[in-house]
């Protein structure tokens, strides 16, 4: 498979989120029409180690392809017998998590850490490529702090070793999840890199994702939380126009791919994506409170339909809410 054909196919590719992006959700969303997949991130040491949790993570049907799991670790061994056991599995790509700011992954060098060790991270990048026949991609920060911001000498670097792409959360890792993505950083760093970039952050609506597009020159662009609020926007970033919300088909398509789950976690799954789908809709307070209460299937989806088929107000703009301020990149 042509990996990058594949990207310029679909530009508009799903972020990874770990406790998200797992793999009913992964077909849930190519299934609303998403491009290249991401898993979560994977430990690379969980892999060697045999870890039925990790394998579990980072399962995927092939129906989501192309899709790419994603490793974090520093152990060069780890990291080599996890790459080839990822490319036996079938998967299209191997993607390094360079962009966890979370404190137990940094303090053991890994995640961001390796923003700032840039001779572990070419051996790092050397080893999984010899590891492997298919790509290997990376996400990044923009770098550790404001002081220390270096995406191009990463993308520069990754391009020496053979990646075949680099993806960009618009922040650094002191950020966080505060202040804005600097897509005018990223803009700067696709003029100049000599290997594809995938621009990342704070994408919350197709109109953000059409126009980031095509401001900042990125191959593609990249939607974490954004699907969270509202699952058409692949579909309407391909189509660049809103789509009819046919909440009763939305629900339908998402039951479809829970259903592989015992009756608990689909009912909190239904529960969780219905949460944030009402957002910006009259009466959602009210809404999550009535369904976090139920514990009866046929009763938590009567109340969502009722929900979403008397919708009769417009969607408010809820971008300044606070909405899931942290994550694994
Ligand atoms: C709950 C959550 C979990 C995340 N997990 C991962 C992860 O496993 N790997 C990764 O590279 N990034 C992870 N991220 C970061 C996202 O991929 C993305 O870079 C970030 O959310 C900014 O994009 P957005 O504004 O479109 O959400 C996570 C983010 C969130 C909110």
């Amino acid at each position: 498979m042509d990996l990058l054909k594949e990207l310029y196919k679909n530009p508009f590719v799903l972020a990874p989120m770990a406790g998200i992006t797992d793999s009913p959700f992964r077909s849930f969303m190519k299934e609303m029409g998403c491009g290249i997949i991401t898993t979560e991130l994977t430990s690379a040491t969980g892999l060697q180690f045999n870890s039925e949790k990790t394998k579990k993570l980072m399962e995927f049907s092939s129906k989501q392809q192309p899709v790419g799991v994603q490793l974090f670790g520093t152990d060069l061994k780890n990291l080599e017998y996890a790459s080839k056991y990822i490319e036996d599995l079938g998967a299209s790509f191997v993607d390094i998590n360079l962009g966890c700011p979370v404190n137990k992954v940094v303090k053991k060098g890994a995640g961001s850490a390796l923003l700032k060790d840039l001779k572990t991270l070419a051996n790092i990048f050397s080893c999984i490529k010899k590891s492997v026949n298919i790509p290997v991609t990376a996400k990044i920060r923009t770098g550790w702090d404001s002081e220390s911001k270096n995406a191009l000498e990463v993308a520069t670097l990754a391009y020496n070793e053979g990646l075949t792409w680099i993806s960009i959360h618009g922040r650094t890792r002191a950020q966080g999840y505060s202040g804005l993505a600097d897509w005018d950083y990223i803009k700067k760093v696709k003029e100049h890199s000599p290997i594809p970039i995938i621009g990342n952050g704070d994408i919350h609506t197709y109109k953000d994702a059409v126009n980031n597009l095509k401001t900042s020159g990125c191959d593609a662009v990249m939607i974490g939380r954004g699907c969270l609020k509202n699952p058409w926007i692949f579909l309407e970033a391909s189509k660049n126009k809103i789509v009819p919300r046919d909440f009763k088909m939305l629900f339908k398509t998402l039951t479809g791919h829970f259903l592989k789950y015992e009756e608990r976690i689909q009912l909190l799954q239904i529960k969780k994506l219905s949460a944030w789908y009402s957002a910006g809709y009259k009466n959602s307070t009210d809404f999550r409170q009535k369904i976090f209460q139920i514990k009866e299937k046929s009763e938590l989806l009567d109340s969502v339909e009722e929900f979403f088929t008397s919708i009769d107000t417009p969607l408010l703009d809820t971008r300044h809410e606070k909405f899931l301020m942290g994550g694994h990149g």
